[in-house]
């Protein structure tokens, strides 16, 4: 079996919780920016996206149980419906709470013919984690993804918004100081610069 479908096979999704247990965290922010996007559509059922991402954000990059029940209730939407549309998409983060920063290393063929195995190598002995592991201090979580679409930067790795190519073992080491130099998470960064991506021009950083 491979590493992948073992994954696949040791994480159960979490129970929704109970209606009259939900917690709602949304921040003022976030319930002003949902708002906003739900202008944007025909129907709610149109904004699950959107709002997976300020579920996302707010919840420090894990959509949890709790976060997905949040997103159906503010949109009205069935759980089993918004968990669907969570689960589908590898963007969002359910399998496994991921650490401060996602590593996503690209093998696909171009970057793998341009040397993206020896980088994935030395990261998993330089992390000692595998694929959708996170280090014991919570620090990283490594991912092996498919084409990130940047081949012509081979090879190539993702860190929140940012592509970072071409790579080599050294440029790995310096990627990894610095972001253990840095406070904010880039998972949630990432978070949050694709809500601000589905946001009008006014209707960014509401307070
Ligand atoms: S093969 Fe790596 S970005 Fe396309």
């Amino acid at each position: 079996m491979s590493e992948l479908l073992q994954i696949g096979a040791v994480n159960e999704r979490p129970k929704p919780p109970r209606a009259e247990d939900l917690n709602l965290r949304f921040s003022d922010r976030a319930v002003a920016e949902l708002e906003a996007l739900k202008t944007h559509y025909p129907n709610w059922k149109a904004c699950i996206l959107p709002g997976l991402w300020i579920a996302q954000r707010e919840y420090g990059g894990f959509l949890s149980g709790e976060a997905i029940a949040e997103v159906a209730h503010r949109l009205q939407r069935s759980y089993a419906e918004v968990e669907g549309v969570a689960t589908f998409y590898s963007m969002y983060n359910t399998a496994h709470v991921p650490g401060k920063h996602k590593i996503e290393v690209c093998t696909c063929l171009t970057c793998q013919v341009c040397g993206a195995y020896p980088l994935w190598e030395h990261l998993k002995a330089k992390l000692g984690i595998g694929h959708g592991e996170t280090t014991a201090d919570g620090m990283f979580t490594l991912e092996e993804v498919e084409c990130l679409n940047a081949c012509d930067r081979a090879p190539l790795i993702q860190v929140g918004d940012q592509y970072i190519g071409p790579l080599d073992t050294a440029g790995v080491d310096r990627l990894l100081d610095e972001l253990r130099g840095r406070s904010d998470s880039t998972v949630v960064q990432m978070a949050d610069v694709v809500v601000q991506v589905h946001l009008r021009e006014p209707e960014r950083n509401p307070t």
